[in-house]
């Protein structure tokens, strides 16, 4: 299908809204995604004709619901090319993900003085979680830092590898933008003989995504970031690894026998979703799945290049010195999504100012500390785009930044 903004727009329902009289300029999708009316529609319509239980009765309502909740695991196993949906697990978002993968495969795998590689862009989730780790068995923990030009810097790579047994990173930064080479990645992760986990919540909502030709072992997203409901998320493992892991939670649905004196794990995927999933949150998931694929992942990426390449020529031929981008120059090197300083005026002040104009963006540390530290920040502004944008948003953006300089 041919791709307009423009028109995606106006599947979006809240991007309607006019406050004041002025348009919303919705630049926090690395934050979290606005829902078109397909997604909205698809869960009011379960809640209202379809909602039961699922797994655990007879009746055809719950046969129903049961089959619409399977049916979104099948489409999220297509829509990022797994080999079955049983490697397929919904968790509540991409932290419990991750969560899952170091507390159960690495409990079970990991010991005393065996080493977690790590990047300087990880957001928090996938830092705190490994830190806990570090607390509990004495893990190391080691760094892949970055190039002045905010990639990875991948000339040490070898010897960071050394002796790892997991190599855990983004797949595009939630701060500066870059895209990181995934298939490079897990093939240099295999070749040091350690598993290779992908972060990809930034990049699953806005290219398309092939966990086989990845090559990783596990991958980890939100639905509330790719057009989806907040409350679900997604863990990929291949199927052999989640097979050979320990539950992370206890309790219903994921056993096939309890006993008193122990219980029998339930097959896969089940064993890795005790209690009442987010049944409407997955099926709203799945319409997102639907809705996405429909317009193209391919599309999308290239609409965000063209956006990239327009909002980095806009801001650096209007604002000069006066604006510093912490990421990539290259649009192909890089998601549509951008930190900046401006005019030494603080994040927060800038967001208050650009909310006069309705135009939303995140100020503040983008839960990545570590990284902020390192481009040497406390905060900064982040005005990220998605397919819903438009030439007239970042427009909009630039025009507001000129309005906070004239107030501070
Ligand atoms: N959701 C967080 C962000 O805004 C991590 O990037």
């Amino acid at each position: 299908m041919s791709f307009d903004s423009a028109v995606i727009r106006r599947d979006f329902p809240l991007l309607a809204k006019q406050i004041d009289g002025k348009p919303l300029v919705y630049l926090d999708s690395a934050n979290t995604s606005q829902k078109p009316s397909m997604v909205i529609d698809a869960m009011a319509n379960f809640m209202r004709e379809s909602y039961a239980p699922i797994n655990r009765s007879a009746y055809t309502l719950a046969a129903n619901a049961t089959e619409q909740y399977e049916g979104a695991r099948s489409a999220v196993a297509k829509f990022i090319n797994a080999n079955s949906s049983l490697e397929i697990v919904f968790t509540k978002n991409a932290t419990e993900a991750l969560n899952l993968i170091v507390h159960s495969w690495g409990r079970a795998n990991l010991k005393t003085g065996d080493v977690v590689l790590l990047t300087h862009m990880e957001h928090h989730a996938n830092i705190v979680p490994w830190q806990m780790l570090q607390q509990e068995l004495g893990i190391e923990l080691r760094w892949v830092p970055l190039t002045s030009d905010f990639q990875l810097d991948l000339t040490s790579l070898t010897s960071l590898l050394s002796g790892v047994k997991v190599f855990s990173f983004t797949s595009m930064s939630n701060v500066l933008g870059t895209i990181n080479p995934v298939e490079k990645l897990c093939a240099a992760a295999h070749a040091a003989g350690a598993i290779a986990i992908v972060d990809a919540c930034q990049s699953v909502p806005h290219s398309p995504t092939d966990v086989q030709s990845w090559g990783a072992d596990f991958a980890t997203f939100s639905g509330h970031k790719m057009c989806g409901p907040s409350g679900v998320g997604v863990l990929w493992g291949r199927e052999a690894l989640l097979e050979a892991m320990p539950p992370f939670l206890g309790g219903g649905n994921m056993i096939t026998d309890v006993r008193l004196d122990g219980f029998t794990c339930a097959e896969l995927p089940a064993k890795f979703e005790a209690g009442t999933p987010p049944i409407a949150e997955v099926v709203g998931l799945g319409a997102a799945v639907e809705y996405l694929t429909k317009i193209g992942m391919a599309n999308v990426r290239q609409h965000e290049i063209a956006m990239s390449s327009y909002v980095l020529d806009l801001l650096t031929n209007r604002f000069g010195d006066d604006i510093t981008i912490h990421g990539p120059r290259n649009p192909e090197l890089r998601g549509a999504t951008f930190s900046f300083a401006f005019r030494g005026i603080h994040p927060h002040d800038i967001s208050q100012i650009l909310d006069q104009s309705n135009v939303c963006v995140r100020a503040g540390h983008h839960c990545a500390k570590p990284l902020m530290k390192i481009i040497g920040a406390n905060a900064t502004t982040r005005a990220s785009f998605y397919l819903y944008n438009t030439t007239a948003d970042a427009d909009t953006l630039a025009d507001a930044l000129d309005s906070a300089s004239d107030i501070f």
